[in-house]
């Protein structure tokens, strides 16, 4: 049997026709003359109404369709009497495919909490708030592919298994097919991973950005995107240990053009999502506007979601420095009433307070701030003469705090080396990365964007951990 999505349904209405939808029941509601059966394929974030005479339809058939439960039905497509609805359905014929006992189908035709949904990760697909959310996400991740082929960089596919820290944070997840009761020994006690599967020691990537940068100085540019893993114990609605980042590394690109070009890029993303996803944003939307509804007045946002994406893609960045950033922060309110709960001076990591102070209270626009202290930044971003400071970038946005970071790479051998050592890297492990500024070295530049966290921009939800389809958190992997 054919049929069609209820997206294109909708789109062409072809009246008068015989159709058959495909979908699951979202509502049931009998009245004297007919039942409504609001019907829902996840092409679109709207149902389409099919509708029954009253005693058209066996009783045993009524009976299993429920909230949950996957039919088809077929029928003339015709102008809706009701409001709400251009055209429904009149049912000729139904198949039941799957019923949904109501007794224990979980998801009811009310507002479940967000909560509540993530313990149902694996039906709360099923719900309008996360069908959209995961079709905004779809959207967004071929606008990714689409900017960067229009801009000549190449898809590059980096290891996923690694021997190296790229970010030398240290927060990786291992992987060793040893023994974990018995794992093999050396001589003086520690775990002996020659005897493990790649011969050496290894994880799970923090980043994809080394071999990216082998890539830029072959390729000219390139991009990576897929997933990438910290085994960070922190519990925040900004943190996943297993997210998708999208890193592009660009020879020849210094710290100017790599902010240019991060800004280009969101915005370009931001925009196709509005434009190919205007159905799933406006229900988005309103359901944080009944959310903003809930809250005190003085911790209602000013700006709706749309008004939001609007506001961001039409408004140049600000750009300014890290030292300019802390005077700013050194002089705000909140740090002179001793309101923030991280002291801030030069030096200091800026904590994400810190970071939506700068954006959503003092500019009021998304941030990117430069030149950060070396001492925080990574072993690989290029030092700025002063010997203070690095080429660093982060961009801010309202809400979010960090969506990108990213830097001009240091490609002086005998500077990175020196750092390395700093570091306690020893270079030899990064033989081959050391071999680009070796053999014929260039300026060049790139970041990372957490993928969800651009979702979560783009969506107005609250919690990273509701903008991938099934969150990996600590103590968190069900499903
Ligand atoms: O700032 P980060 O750590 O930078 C890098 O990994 C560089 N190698 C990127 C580069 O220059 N190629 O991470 C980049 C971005 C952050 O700005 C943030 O958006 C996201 O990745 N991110 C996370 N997203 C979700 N959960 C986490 N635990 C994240 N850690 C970083
Ligand atoms: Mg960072």
């Amino acid at each position: 049997m054919s049929y069609l999505p209820i997206q294109q349904l909708l789109k062409t209405a072809p009246i008068n026709t015989q159709v058959t939808v495909k979908g699951w029941v979202r509502t049931k509601r009998e009245s004297k003359n007919a039942v409504f059966i609001a019907l829902n394929d996840g092409s679109t974030i709207n149902t389409i109404q099919a509708v029954a005479e009253a005693g058209q339809l066996p009783e045993e058939t009524l009976k299993l369709i429920t909230t949950g439960a996957c039919v088809a039905f077929t029928g003339q497509l015709v102008p809706s009497q009701g409001s709400g609805q251009a055209v429904e359905l009149k049912i000729e014929d139904v198949t039941i495919y799957g019923p949904a006992d109501p007794e224990k189908y979980p998801l009811q035709p009310k507002r479940h909490s967000l909560e509540f949904l993530r313990e149902l990760a694996h039906l709360r697909p099923r719900t309008n708030t996360f069908s959209a959310i995961l079709r905004v996400r779809h959207a967004l991740a071929f606008a990714v592919h689409q900017y960067f082929n229009d801009n000549g960089f190449y898809y590059l596919n980096t290891p996923i298994i690694t021997a190296s820290d790229a970010e030398g944070a240290g927060e990786m997840f291992r992987v060793t097919t040893l023994d974990a009761v018995k794992p093999p020994l050396t001589e003086d006690g520690k775990v002996d991973y020659s005897q493990d599967f790649f011969g050496k020691e290894t994880n799970l990537t923090v980043s994809g950005q080394l071999e990216g940068e082998l890539g830029a100085l072959a390729l000219g540019k390139i991009y990576t995107f897929g997933p990438t893993f910290r085994a960070e114990n922190s519990n925040t609605t900004r943190h996943l240990a297993e997210f998708w980042m999208i890193e592009p590394e660009m020879a020849f690109f210094e710290l100017e053009d790599n902010m240019r070009l991060a800004e280009d890029f969101v915005k370009t993303v931001i925009r196709y999502a509005l434009q190919h996803c205007a159905d799933d944003l406006a229900f988005l939307d309103n359901r944080l506007k009944e959310e903003e509804k809930t809250k005190k007045k003085e911790e209602q946002s000013e700006m709706g979601l749309l008004d939001k994406l609007h506001f961001v893609i039409s408004n140049e960045f600000v750009k300014l420095t890290y030292t300019d950033a802390i005077d700013i922060l050194v002089n705000s309110k909140p740090a002179k009433k001793k309101q923030f709960q991280y002291e801030v001076s030069w030096g200091v990591d800026l904590q994400s307070e810190h970071e939506r102070y700068l954006v959503e209270k003092h500019f009021k626009k998304p941030v990117i701030l430069t030149n950060y202290p070396r001492e925080i930044k990574a072993f690989y971003m290029k030092q700025d003469a002063d010997g203070k400071t690095v080429r660093a970038m982060d961009v801010l946005f309202p809400g979010i705090g960090e969506i990108i970071g990213g830097s001009q790479r240091e490609d002086d051998m005998d500077k990175l080396v020196a750092r390395m050592h700093e570091v306690g890297i020893e270079p030899e492990t990064l033989w081959w990365y050391l071999d680009t500024r070796r053999f014929g070295s260039a300026p060049h530049a790139g970041f990372g964007l957490g993928f969800e966290r651009l979702v979560l921009f783009v969506t107005g939800m609250g919690n990273i951990r509701d903008v991938i389809p099934f969150p990996r958190a600590p103590k968190t992997a069900e499903f």
